[in-house]
């Protein structure tokens, strides 16, 4: 039961500096996967992920690696998320690892999520090997990346190894150096398990299956195990390895990871950071928590259909499963019936999460603008928190409102300091420190309330920036704000599901800009729809949807019928997508219109 062959390492990078690739180069090389196999970014299992080219949830794959030694190596590969969103996801696999692969991309060199993985991995103690890809483009400059290695994240470079994952060249050097750089797990076989839960998913057949790594004793089919925190306690159905296909094992000895098949029918029942150990024979202590990864972002969920309200439910039970981020609390809206508010570790995780109800899961559905958690505090002394506009209570009942405040750090060349400052601004941001990393690139840390973040900041700081800048955050703390309601009426009537919380200084411009955005999407109607935005009793901003000139059908007039069927057929789909708001069809962009506003 010795350990010494085993290494369990990640691959951090910021995105898309190529972590993907050289995790396929790496499959590729061991010959774990047929060259005829090979799928393009293999360890991205789920649609969505390949289609955007971005790794959402983590995956631990086993490698076996014939090193220079003469030796064979147990590799277990833990993929991580690149997104700022997912920082916890990344914090999560890395527990699980004595190593870590850093990749920064030759060409752009260290950028702001470079910086806050490796020191998420220093924190966590790994042994960290830096991977300089891209060397293939002729616009590398590798020496440069390894200064600034060196100088930004204070981690030598002298053992950084350049690579191209498009190539494959410097990929064997790589495999090397994982070999002699990270340290085999420690951990005693013969004592009571204990394992962490990295991630799980639920099958229909056999239940929850849970990823986990080993840190003492070994599991195998039939052991009576507990879950620590959960309570629960099962018999071990199987257990095995993803290489990248399942295959069933023996066991899971000590250091190793694989997943157990627990045979749970309750997805609620196996936690995410929950250590597994023997129900007869427990350890004394589980592995440190985790921090709980909190939402910041609320949103309304219906379904356009409102019998699928309980398949929404169901859906987002499952969807938990694997994403204990996630959390929702029923929601009624006079305009869109009842749904569910969401919350979100941010707005791409929200993206996520909408597609992959509808995809996995056919649902149609309606998401309302984003809102963030606020703290209402009322004038009998009593504070609520509030996330949906609706749940405001009366302004005459409000003694002031607080706001969540970020720490956010973005990094860019010296040349957009002016520009990312004046986004800033717009933004409600203030400027605290500015630090000149390297001749290349500066890094400036702001006070910014989220709610601004999530409002288009950051494909706004990607288009003033070429794409230059990065970003990076985390929550501070609540500050007071004057914040106000800002409601939106069709054809007189207000509309909840339109209903956004505004800063008091930027209401004016908001409330023109969304009547505009508003009078673009909502397509013509048989009458003239007047949009007026309001605070309180006050219009404060209008625009008018002009009606209908003809009808559909008149230029079809006498023409043939199966034009005509045709003509009925492409309406009736574009209503699908439509909600009909009092006399008024409204499509599902209108929700979200707010994040368009310029
Ligand atoms: P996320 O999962 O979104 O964080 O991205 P990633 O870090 O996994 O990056 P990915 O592997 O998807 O690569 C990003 C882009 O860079 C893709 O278009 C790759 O084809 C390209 N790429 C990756 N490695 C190389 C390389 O060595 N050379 C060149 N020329 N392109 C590369």
């Amino acid at each position: 039961h010795d350990t010494s062959h085993i290494r369990n390492f990640s691959i951090v990078a910021h995105i898309d500096h190529g972590k993907s690739t050289i995790s396929d180069r790496i499959l590729e090389l061991t010959r774990t996967v047929d060259e005829r196999d090979m799928e393009s970014q293999l360890l991205d299992t789920m649609d969505i992920e390949r289609e955007r080219g971005i790794t959402i949830k983590s995956n631990a794959v086993r490698v076996m690696y014939d090193a220079d030694d003469g030796q064979t190596y147990q590799f277990n590969l833990i993929d991580t998320p690149g997104h700022v969103d997912f920082t916890y996801e990344v914090s999560r696999s890395l527990a699980a690892c004595e190593g870590a692969v850093l990749v920064v991309d030759s060409t752009q060199g260290v950028e702001a999520q470079t910086v806050s993985n490796a020191s998420l991995a220093m924190n966590a103690n790994l042994d960290i090997v830096p991977a300089i890809n891209k060397i293939d483009l002729p616009s590398a400059h590798p020496d440069e990346v390894k200064e600034e290695i060196e100088e930004d994240l204070a981690i030598p470079a002298d053992d950084a190894v350049c690579v191209s994952g498009k190539t494959g060249e410097g990929i064997h050097d790589l495999l090397e150096s994982i070999v002699f750089l990270i340290s085999p797990p420690a951990g005693n076989y013969d004592a009571p398990l204990k394992a962490l839960i990295l991630d799980s998913y639920f099958d229909e057949y056999r239940g929850v299956v849970a990823t986990v790594r080993v840190f003492d004793g070994h599991i195998s089919k039939g052991d009576d195990l507990l879950m620590m925190q959960g309570g629960e306690r099962f018999l071990v159905d199987g257990v095995g390895v993803k290489r990248p296909a399942e295959v069933l094992m023996d066991e899971l000895g000590v250091g190793e990871v694989g997943f157990v098949v627990t045979g749970l029918k309750d997805p609620e029942s196996v936690r995410v950071g929950d250590t597994l150990t023997y129900a007869e024979n427990p350890t004394d202590e589980p592995l440190p928590g985790y921090r709980e990864a909190k939402p910041m972002v609320y949103t309304g969920l219906f379904p356009v259909d409102n019998k699928e309200y309980e398949n929404l439910r169901d859906a987002l039970e499952k969807l938990h499963v694997n994403d204990p981020s996630l959390t929702w609390s029923p929601e009624t809206s006079v305009a869109l019936g009842f749904g569910f508010r969401v919350g979100f570790l941010g707005l791409l995780h929200m993206e996520v999460v909408k597609e992959r109800l509808e995809r996995e899961f056919n649902l149609d559905l309606i998401a309302t603008s984003p809102s963030v958690d606020y703290h209402v505090f009322k004038t009998n002394g009593e504070m609520v928190g509030v996330r949906s506009p609706q749940d405001l209570p009366d302004v005459t009942c409000i003694d002031h409102i607080e706001e969540p405040y970020l720490k956010a750090k973005i990094i860019c060349p010296p040349e957009y300091t002016g520009a990312v400052m004046q986004l800033a601004i717009e933004h409600r941001g203030v400027t605290t420190d500015m630090i000149h990393l390297t001749q290349k690139s500066v890094e400036l840390h702001f006070d910014m309330p989220l709610a601004e973040l999530i409002l288009d900041f950051f494909d706004q700081l990607k288009s003033r920036t070429k794409g230059y800048a990065s970003l990076d955050y985390e929550f501070s703390e609540y500050r007071t704000s004057e914040l106000v309601k800002l409601d939106i009426l069709l054809s007189g009537d207000e509309v909840d599901a339109l209903s956004f919380i505004v800063h008091k200084d930027k209401a004016y411009t908001l409330a023109r800009g969304l009547c505009d955005k508003l009078k673009e999407i909502i397509p013509r109607q048989q009458f003239e729809v007047p949009i007026q935005g309001a605070i309180g009793n006050k219009i404060i901003a209008r625009s008018t949807v002009k009606a209908m000139r003809k009808d559909v059908l008149a230029k079809c007039y006498g023409g043939d019928i199966s034009r005509k069927r045709k003509l009925l057929e492409k309406q009736k789909e574009g209503k699908k997508r439509m909600k009909a708001i009092g006399s008024v069809d409204v499509p599902q962009e209108a929700f979200m219109a707010i994040l368009k506003v310029d």
